[in-house]
């Protein structure tokens, strides 16, 4: 009987990601098709990588949350076969809420390090103006017949006032403030021109207002304060503290990314722009979901052998701010942290749901060219239903020297 050749592990390096710029749900993108979103985001990644023949992608994965209409039907296949990629090229689709670019990326890469594949092409796409969150949602009777969940748990943002309540020193004082930090740095970034260059520019079209551009994020607001923060009503519960300001909002975007076996990059002359460490999906009490990243990020340093301390650069999905001062409190990490979101966040640029796992690791990407001292830096996200996502990548960019 023959024998299985020798099994391999193989590094897995993020070779390029980018993005449309997200719009404000009901404006900009709404009369776009989300599919077209993301063959958007696909033939620019393959116009910048010329050295990629299409024909090496052994798989393309795409995430969203609500899989219907436009995101149905297996969007990374029908997203493949929109790009003009070749038939041979398969593609499937991931749904994990907000972690679904992550993944996506967790899923192809682990397919490379186990030497089934070569090239992938993940995705991630939320059109939340088609679809509103929750559309078409068949929730079990059980889990609130059995108790299994709260009805808070339901609704994230009831989920971040929950979070409030258990953390009581994290303010709304301090989520305003930190809401209003991410604007401040998305300004800054926007204005140094670190964000642009991952951006695809998106035809729009209205029946009302005609064709346009969008070519930067729709939803940021530079001109933010912390009085006009005080200011805002708190949607979730009378006397609240989570407000439109301090939460990420309702958004339309896509993002994608190229991963490779470090070899094939080579191979190829594909740039690499990161190496994958390690990963960690994690389970919380659904009514505190936001808490969801502590844990991921400990099982992912515990796999890895690694402590925070090594992390030199964090890239936290800003869901709402409560939740990013959750982590950063447990780590013992300073709400101003300059390794935090240097470049903003959610909070500023948007969050359409299954997207932005991919938003993070494009921005720790630019994060790591920045700062060649910096050597380790994660992407962290909480998901709905109770559960955090944490990926470690080490910088490709590296000089060796200590931050
Ligand atoms: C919080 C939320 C309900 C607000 O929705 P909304 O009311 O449609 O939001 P808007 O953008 O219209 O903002 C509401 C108001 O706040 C104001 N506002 C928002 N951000 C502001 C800022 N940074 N500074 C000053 N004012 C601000 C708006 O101008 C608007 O004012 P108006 O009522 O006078 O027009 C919605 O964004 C939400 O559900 N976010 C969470 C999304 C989510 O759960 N994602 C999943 C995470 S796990």
């Amino acid at each position: 009987m023959a024998q299985p050749s020798a099994r391999r592990v193989r590094d897995v390096v993020f070779v390029d990601g980018a993005r449309t710029p997200f719009g404000k749900a009901g404006s900009a993108l709404a009369e776009t098709r989300a599919d077209d979103l993301v063959v958007k985001v696909f033939r620019e990644l393959l116009r910048r990588n010329p050295t990629l023949p299409p024909e090496r992608i052994d798989d393309v994965a795409v995430a969203a949350t609500t899989q219907i209409g436009d995101q149905g039907m297996t969007i990374g296949r029908t997203a493949a076969l929109l790009t003009g990629l070749p038939r041979s090229v398969p593609g499937y689709s991931v749904d994990r809420m907000c972690a679904g670019a992550m993944t996506a990326v967790t899923t192809l890469s682990s397919a490379i390090m186990a030497d089934q594949y070569d090239v992938a092409l993940a995705g991630g796409v939320e059109h939340m103006s088609r679809h509103p969150m929750g559309e078409g949602m068949d929730l079990s009777p059980r889990f609130l017949a059995e108790r299994l969940v709260d009805t808070d748990a339901l609704i994230m943002g009831n989920t971040a006032e929950n979070l409030h309540d258990r953390f009581p020193h994290l303010t709304k004082e301090r989520a305003d403030a930190y809401a209003m930090a991410s604007q401040t740095k998305t300004a800054a970034a926007y204005e140094a021109g670190w964000i642009q260059p991952d951006l695809v520019p998106v035809a729009t079209r209205s029946a009302e207002l005609g064709w346009g551009l969008l070519s930067a994020d729709e939803v940021m607001r530079p001109n933010t304060t912390l009085e006009g923060l005080a200011a805002l009503k708190t949607p979730f519960r009378p006397h609240g503290r989570v407000t439109a300001g301090n939460s990420s909002g309702l958004n339309d975007g896509a993002t994608g990314a190229i991963l490779a076996a470090e070899e094939v990059a080579d191979e190829l002359g594909l740039s690499k722009k990161m190496r994958l460490v390690g990963f960690a999906f994690a389970g919380v009490e659904p009514e505190v979901m936001g808490v969801g990243p502590v844990p991921s990020t400990e099982k992912a340093l515990a796999r890895t052998g690694l402590s925070i301390d090594d992390i030199d650069l964090f890239e936290v999905n800003e869901a709402f701010a409560v939740q990013v001062l959750a982590f950063l409190d447990h780590f013992g990490i300073a709400d101003d942290d300059p390794r935090v979101n240097p470049m903003g966040g959610a909070i500023a640029v948007g969050h359409p749901l299954a997207s932005s796992g991919i938003r993070l690791m494009s921005y720790l990407a630019r994060d790591f060219e920045r700062t060649p001292s910096a050597k380790y830096g994660l992407t962290t996200m909480c998901i709905g239903l109770g559960m955090g996502g944490t990926v470690i990548w080490e910088n490709l960019n590296h000089d060796g020297s200590a931050r």
